[in-house]
């Protein structure tokens, strides 16, 4: 068995959907996947409508006749409980279980995942499902893993609807106990808001003016909890059948996707498992693609996780599908298994005739074989067989980001002193810094040890209760060095500033007062006395034992203190009042690794833009990959063992433009 529980070595393969073909592609689909190398592929995920075409009613034929030839190919059934989709007998018979939006209009069958998360008849359906799946399938000697419905709340994770009224209502029951207490969270003293029977509280619906934003947040937290508990109640199916096959669903983690928060999901999954898109018009996709899966690492405890799905070439649902480039496909392949994944997983196998995918990409293309695709699946193919020795070793970091999917929804809701502050532009910002500095970064959540970490920053942690308060002072009075931006530390859990000037949770051991904010117009710049610049957000601050690092030099606090530095305990903690462009932030995050000791993954010789290095770390051996995203050759020192090139390094290797290698060091 390998590190993931189920397969030795690398995983390989992608979603596969044999409904839509017939038997003599079947059989053409064993051969190519075993020219391909695959061993695992996700299967029935939306062939609920096929497996039970009438309610109650199942026909496992045509499933049986799959699963027995991936047995008989060697290939593993990452196996779908198929309930991500209701057939329109479901939604025709309970139309009741249609999800509902923030306006009240009900959203129809026709696309996919038409169903309410409260709903007690989807359920029930649901479940009912899963058992005869998990009954038929039990013992197949395909069988590998589950897979729980399909990217649980992609398109309904917020509803609107009586029955999520009703279950919100349940919710906030247990959250608050009292409907006093409620009322005082919520902040129901202003505009008349106050609620005296439980049966008057709703969902945010839409509304005259601004929603309350401590109820926006709750009904966020309400709905990720909502989407879980579907994911939980087929999970136990599965488990009460079949208690030795691992279970998971995938997760989608992922700039495109906020409504959930995976703090609360990870430890439900045996495997942690995510898929992951490009951005199209981002043309440093690459970087977001780093993010996202130090992300899902942090969501899997720091160990190996899978990704579930990808893309070999273009996605249909952006408003412009870009092509990948040659070799774009293979590096972001390896970027994900730099990054703690023990497998590369496409969707889909092969390219949809008819549907709303059918401009979607696939291992193998409409065109066939004789492509750049297939010839590009053939040789992930191979090189992960060669990778097999990697499962399993783990990626290691000295430098930790706090992530918060609820600051996330709470600084973004209605009504703040500037929509040009949003979440994810700081933790990006500091992720793609670190990147650039050759340094692997564990993104955690609040309130989790920090206790290996040397660097900690702190990007836009907008809410902060007393206990992520007291843990970052606490890092930082022992010793750590951290960076906390604007907007962080500004509200506690039910929303509320706490008066005396901001950041209230921060502002004691940032060694300064911010007295009032002053966000910036559209596209307006404002220059800083260390020759930098900065945009969108500036603050009035004053120094309460901090030393002023850069002043603004002009604009409206032209002289007065941009970023400050602060002796706190035995460590150091910069605080930034504003968005510092690109050279300030590069500037500020260097300084901090410096202090911090932290070291880049490898020494460069020549180092142009666009190198990623990170390392994974096993018992006998380290692994490092070196990934190059830019035009130019990249030299770095190092010895060892080139898995993808299958030669011997010594001294210097080399990564052509758009190049990888993976160089295994022996452990000292
Ligand atoms: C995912 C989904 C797949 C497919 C894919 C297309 O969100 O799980 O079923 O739709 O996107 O990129």
């Amino acid at each position: 068995m390998g590190a993931l529980g189920f397969l030795e070595g690398m995983a390989y393969g992608a979603d596969y959907n044999p409904e839509q073909w017939g038997p003599a592609t079947w059989k053409e689909d064993l051969e190519l996947m075993g020219e391909a190398g695959v061993n695992l592929v996700s299967l029935a995920i939306f062939s609920w409508a096929r497996l039970e075409p009438r309610p109650g009613d199942y026909e496992f034929g045509w499933l049986d006749e799959v699963m027995d030839g991936l047995a008989g190919a060697g290939i593993g059934a990452n196996l779908a409980n198929a309930t991500a989709s209701p057939p329109p007998w479901f939604s025709h018979r309970y139309p009741e279980t249609l999800p509902m939006q923030r306006d009240g209009t009900r959203l129809w069958t026709g696309s996919r995942q038409a169903y309410c998360p409260s709903s007690p008849i989807f359920r029930e359906h649901a479940a009912r499902l899963t058992e005869a799946v998990a009954g038929r399938y039990r013992e197949h000697p395909a069988l590998t893993m589950w897979h729980v419905s399909n990217e649980i709340g992609c398109h309904n994770a917020l509803c609107f609807c009586d029955v999520s009224a009703e279950a919100f209502r349940a919710w906030l029951r247990s959250r608050y106990g009292s409907l006093d207490r409620l009322n005082e969270a919520w902040g129901t003293a202003f505009w008349s808001q106050r609620y005296g029977a439980w049966e008057e509280i709703l969902p945010p619906r839409q509304a005259p003016s601004f929603r309350n934003p401590t109820q926006e947040v709750d009904f966020h937290r309400f709905s990720s909890d909502e989407s879980l508990a579907v994911y939980l109640a087929q999970r136990d199916v599965l488990r009460a059948i079949t208690p030795d096959v691992l279970i998971t669903t995938n997760l989608m983690v992922t700039k495109f996707q906020r409504d959930l928060d995976y703090w609360s999901w990870a430890e439900h999954l045996d495997v942690l498992a995510n898929d992951h898109y490009l951005d199209a018009a981002d043309p440093d996709a690459h970087l977001e693609l780093a993010f996202a899966a130090d992300l899902t690492r942090g969501l899997a405890g720091g160990g190996p996780w899978m990704v579930m799905e990808h893309s070999t070439s273009a996605v249909n649902w952006q408003p412009r599908n870009v092509a990948k480039r040659p070799g774009e496909m293979l590096r972001n392949s390896l970027q994900h298994v730099a990054r703690g994944s023990d497998a590369v997983m496409f969707f889909q196998w092969r390219a949809s005739k008819a549907g709303a995918e059918k401009y979607h990409s696939a291992m193998v293309p409409h065109a066939g074989t004789g492509t750049k695709i297939w010839n590009e699946v053939v040789r992930l193919g191979e090189m992960l067989n060669r990778l097999g020795e990697v499962a399993g070793t783990r990626v290691m970091a000295e430098v930790a980001l706090l992530f918060d999917w609820q600051s996330w929804w709470a600084l973004e809701t209605d009504a703040h002193p500037s929509i040009d502050v949003t979440y994810l532009d700081r933790p990006h910002a500091f992720h793609r810094a670190l990147w650039r500095a050759g340094v692997t970064v564990d993104l955690v959540a609040p309130g989790a040890s920090l206790d290996r970490y040397q660097l900690l920053i702190v990007p836009s942690l907008y809410i902060a209760g007393a206990e992520t308060a007291r843990q970052i002072e606490q890092f930082v009075a022992a010793g750590g060095t951290a960076i906390v931006t604007y907007m962080s530390g500004i509200v506690d859990e039910d929303l509320h500033i706490t008066p005396g000037g901001f950041p209230p949770a921060f502002r004691r051991w940032l060694g300064i007062t911010v007295e009032e904010f002053f966000p910036l117009r559209a596209g307006d710049r404002v220059a800083l006395d260390d020759g930098t610049s900065a945009d969108v957000w500036c603050e009035l601050l004053h120094l309460t034992g901090a030393e002023a690092v850069a002043s603004y030099a002009d604009g409206p606090l032209a002289g007065t203190p941009a970023v400050t530095v602060h002796r706190h305990g035995e460590g150091t903690v910069w605080y930034t009042g504003t968005r510092l462009g690109p050279a300030g932030l590069q500037r500020l995050v260097s300084t901090a690794l410096t202090t911090a000791g932290v070291q880049p993954t490898v020494p460069m010789v020549t180092a142009p833009a666009g190198l990623e290095a990170t390392r994974r770390v096993g018992d006998r051996a380290s692994y490092l990959f070196l990934i190059n995203h830019g035009s130019d050759a990249a030299h770095v020192r190092a010895t060892g063992y080139d898995l993808v090139a299958d030669r011997e390094v010594t001294g210097t290797a080399s990564v052509t433009a758009g190049g990888v290698a993976v160089i295994r060091q022996t452990n000292p």
